[in-house]
């Protein structure tokens, strides 16, 4: 468990925000990722939660090698994936796969599910030859709990959570890894949400896969993660163990964003504050200076105006929090804000 399968170091993707049809000008940048750093051990799911438009997909993408990033570095087992090619891109492209949120928009409709389950076959032949296919997708379809007798249908014969299942089967074709899923879960209803969960574990602990799981919401993750990193407009806020986060929260974003999760026992629902964030996430093409969370924060001061807080262990506390002013979560109890 201690070995680092990826290492992201001061990760930044800025996209150029341009004006005219011809000639385009730079007039800003989206900073859609600003300096993330963190590792993925072997065999661990690190869960990767924040609003909408705070940078996950983005994160997503750049650690698949999908984009490249504007500055910083994503290593995978200590070599650095952008300066890759050839051979050693195509292993690395086996060896980290991605499952989406809607893989209904990701699926060719014209394709069966033997051939969407068998394509990633076409690129890594050395993988499964040729006459040993179809029984591979089989293999892969009963894997994921889908009827291997089903080889011939299209998508759209499948439920949402079937469709989610052949995505989960594509990803595992080429036995990565590594999975990143991008809001796996999303779109499907809560009780088929706990199956996909399910499987995702079953697969984990069958082939030790590591997980980078990305969620809008942290009751999604609580039950996957080993870890649970905070996204905030492009930043990292908090990371720490399930604990860490869940019972000891230091970050206000973090506190906040566990006071929306429903708690079902009525005696806990009373005792419990209800932080309600005002105002909407701010643009990131000019985030606010220093803390970028202080627009919305109830402890702001003029320190967080001035100075970025770094993503470090504060006195009192016992993982990292971009706090000024982080502290544990009993104080969330007298503060309410509406
Ligand atoms: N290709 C792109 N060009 C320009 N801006 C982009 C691009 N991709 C993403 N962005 C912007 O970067 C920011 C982060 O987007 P991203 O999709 O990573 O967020 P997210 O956390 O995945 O959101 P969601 O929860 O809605 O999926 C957003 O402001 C988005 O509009
Ligand atoms: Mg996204």
């Amino acid at each position: 468990m201690t070995e680092n399968i990826i290492e992201v170091r001061d990760l930044v993707k800025h996209y150029p925000v341009t004006r005219g049809v011809v000639f385009k000008k730079t007039i800003g940048h989206v900073k859609a990722v600003d300096g993330v750093s963190f590792e993925l051990k072997a065999g661990e799911t690190l869960g990767v939660v924040g609003e909408s438009g705070c940078g996950k997909s983005t994160l997503a993408r750049v650690l698949m090698n999908l984009e490249r990033p504007t500055a910083g570095q994503v290593l995978y087992k200590g070599q650095d994936i952008s300066k890759l090619s050839g051979g050693a891109l195509r292993r690395l492209r086996r060896q980290i796969q991605l499952v989406m949120q809607d893989p209904y928009t990701s699926l060719n409709p014209r394709m069966t599910v033997g051939d969407l389950i068998g394509e990633p076959f076409e690129i890594h032949p050395d993988v499964a030859p040729r006459g040993s296919r179809r029984t591979k997708v089989k293999e892969l379809l009963d894997l994921v709990g889908l009827n291997p007798e089903h080889i011939n249908r299209y998508p759209h014969q499948f439920s949402g959570g079937q469709r989610q299942r052949i995505g989960i089967a594509r990803a595992l074709a080429l036995r990565p890894e590594v999975i990143v899923c991008d809001e796996p879960v999303s779109a499907l209803d809560v009780s088929i949400q706990a199956q996909v969960m399910n499987l995702l574990e079953k697969l984990q602990a069958e082939f030790g896969l590591s997980y980078v799981f990305i969620a809008h919401d942290l009751s999604v993750v609580r039950h996957l993660s080993d870890r649970v990193a905070v996204m905030y407009l492009g930043k990292m806020v908090e990371i720490g163990t399930e604990d860490e986060i869940y019972e000891r929260p230091t970050h206000p974003y973090t506190q906040a964003l566990l006071s929306a999760v429903p708690v079902p026992d009525p005696t806990l629902r009373e005792s419990k504050a209800i932080i309600r964030l005002q105002g909407d996430v701010p643009s990131p093409v000019s985030p606010p200076s220093g803390c970028r969370f202080r627009t919305r924060c109830w402890k702001a001061q003029d320190v967080c105006a001035q100075e970025v807080p770094l993503l470090q262990i504060r006195p009192g506390s016992d993982h990292p929090s971009a706090c000024h002013f982080a502290e544990k979560r009993e104080i969330v109890a007298t503060h309410e804000v509406a």
